[in-house]
């Protein structure tokens, strides 16, 4: 028998594709659902109607690209095109030159200097509740918050405070909030349609957004100076471990541009992500109070009325669980994409040279092949004796292998923390509102805002 080949996957007819463009560039989400229910767990589709991609929800073959023969399957343009705005740190450089950054910058992400983090953290949460307390004390001790602009805040203040401390001016921390929302926006939209690039040409928008980033470089660049032009003791934030990380062979430093493109890049990697996240999460506790029964049990044991330090964290593991569990039904990274450097194959189908990969983490962790009622949010999921059983890539929010999230114990401490501290502050309530949408972009937003009621606990 012949073994199987590239072509003998189902293929989303390209002319349904086309049809189906206008819709996939608003929600890719329930279409490509659709084709893999209709043709197979993985197949081929056009993107935009224009790009071949292999699509799949087998997490044996994703398994196979991010991590088995990881070396064969670097990213594909799709993410690479970003560094045109964001330059070449971590997430969108490739071969030994991201081998020699991730080993140059990985210790700094250890554990042991994240809890050196967490003051920082905690300082920002404090900041961003303050607000909120005291407007539901004027209204009575309840609040209704826009959740994902909340959340957005939050997660970008507490970033961009990890990177640069309190060095930071107000002023500048909102512009380079915008400028990151502007030319990802942008960019999503060069992405998803593509055919639309002629036209964004011609009206300049590609220039203007050259200008976009270069204004956020130079904001990042006057920090670093400034960082390296400063007397007095060094702030233990992570611009100050990019300044001081020496590489192995020759003892030397980043150079500047070097350390403004890791700089850049963990602002965008670290922000939209949690934030995206932690709305998702506030939404699902609205609906269960079970669940924030459990919680808060689970709180009054091990905290009290104390807020948690770093070393609480481990043992409140079921706060843990939730997070994960929110992370399984939006995971905020919710497509991966890569590319073919050699012909190789998987399970007998071919995979040429040339072929883009797309590994659909929403498809994955919303398989009914891999997970009992997966449309339900059940934290207990997350156990540790059920998550022993789970399928090996069936639960990657974080991605997989060599290129694994490096922030990953980043944003756990830091949604666990944020979780931790507005409970231990308020109730949750939900509001009647119609179901959110999806907006899936780089990362997995609300398309319409979540809207939930904060009650102060405390008079
Ligand atoms: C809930 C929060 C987060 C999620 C779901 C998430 C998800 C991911 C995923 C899936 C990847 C792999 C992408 C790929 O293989 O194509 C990745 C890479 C990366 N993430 Fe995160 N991330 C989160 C938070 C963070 C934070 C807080 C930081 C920084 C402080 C960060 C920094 C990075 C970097 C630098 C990379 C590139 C790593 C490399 O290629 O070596 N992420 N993230």
């Amino acid at each position: 028998m012949p073994p199987p080949h590239f072509a003998s996957l189902p293929v989303v007819p390209r002319w349904k594709s086309l049809r189906n463009s206008i819709t996939l560039a608003a929600n890719p989400i329930p279409v490509l659902n659709n084709y893999l229910d209709t043709y197979g767990d993985t197949i081929v589709v056009y993107l935009g109607g224009i790009r071949r991609t292999v699509l799949t929800r087998d997490p044996g073959l994703v398994q196979h690209v991010l991590q088995k023969n990881h070396r064969n399957y670097p990213k594909s343009d799709l993410s690479h095109g970003i560094a045109r705005y964001l330059g070449h740190g971590l997430l969108t450089s490739e071969g030994s030159y991201w081998l020699q950054q991730r080993r140059l910058i990985q210790p700094g992400f250890h554990r042991q200097r994240i809890s050196s983090l967490v003051t920082l953290m905690q300082a920002e949460i404090n900041d961003c509740l303050e607000p909120l307390e005291r407007e539901a004390a004027k209204q009575g001790g309840a609040v209704e918050v826009a959740v994902h602009e909340l959340m957005t805040t939050t997660a970008f203040r507490i970033i961009a405070r990890s990177v640069f401390s309190n060095s930071l001016a107000e002023a500048q921390l909102q512009r380079m909030a915008e400028l990151l929302t502007a030319i990802q926006a942008f960019y999503v939209r060069t992405v998803r349609q593509p055919y639309l690039r002629p036209w964004q040409h011609a009206r300049g928008q590609f220039r203007r957004h050259d200008h976009l980033a270069a204004e956020l470089r130079d904001i990042v660049r006057q920090y670093i100076r400034q960082r390296q032009q400063s007397s007095g003791p060094a702030p233990d934030d992570l611009l100050q471990m990019l300044l001081d990380a020496r590489y192995e062979d020759n003892g030397e430093p980043m150079t500047e541009e070097q350390v403004l493109d890791e700089a850049a890049i963990i602002l965008v990697a670290g922000h939209e992500t949690s934030a995206n996240a932690l709305s998702w999460l506030w939404y699902l506790l609205a609906q269960h109070p079970e669940v924030v029964a459990k919680l808060r049990a689970e709180m009054d044991q091990v905290l009290g009325d104390r807020p948690a330090t770093f070393a609480d964290l481990p043992g409140l593991g079921y706060s843990l669980q939730v997070i994960q569990e929110t992370m399984r039904l939006y995971p905020p990274a919710w497509i991966l994409d890569r590319v073919a450097a050699a012909d190789d194959s998987y399970n007998g189908l071919a995979l040429p040279k040339g072929t883009l990969i797309s590994g659909y983490l929403y498809g994955i962790h919303h398989s009914a092949k891999l997970w009992d009622e997966p449309e339900a949010f059940r934290p207990e999921r997350f156990g540790p004796d059920q998550l022993r059983q789970q399928a090996p890539y069936a639960y990657i929010p974080f991605g997989g292998g060599p290129r694994l999230c490096i922030g990953n114990q980043f944003a756990l401490t830091e949604m666990q923390l944020v979780l931790l501290e507005m409970l231990r502050r308020f109730e949750v309530e939900r509001i009647e509102q119609p179901p959110v949408d999806l907006m899936p972009l780089i990362t997995l937003r609300p398309r319409q805002e979540i809207r939930v009621r904060f009650r102060r606990r405390k008079a």
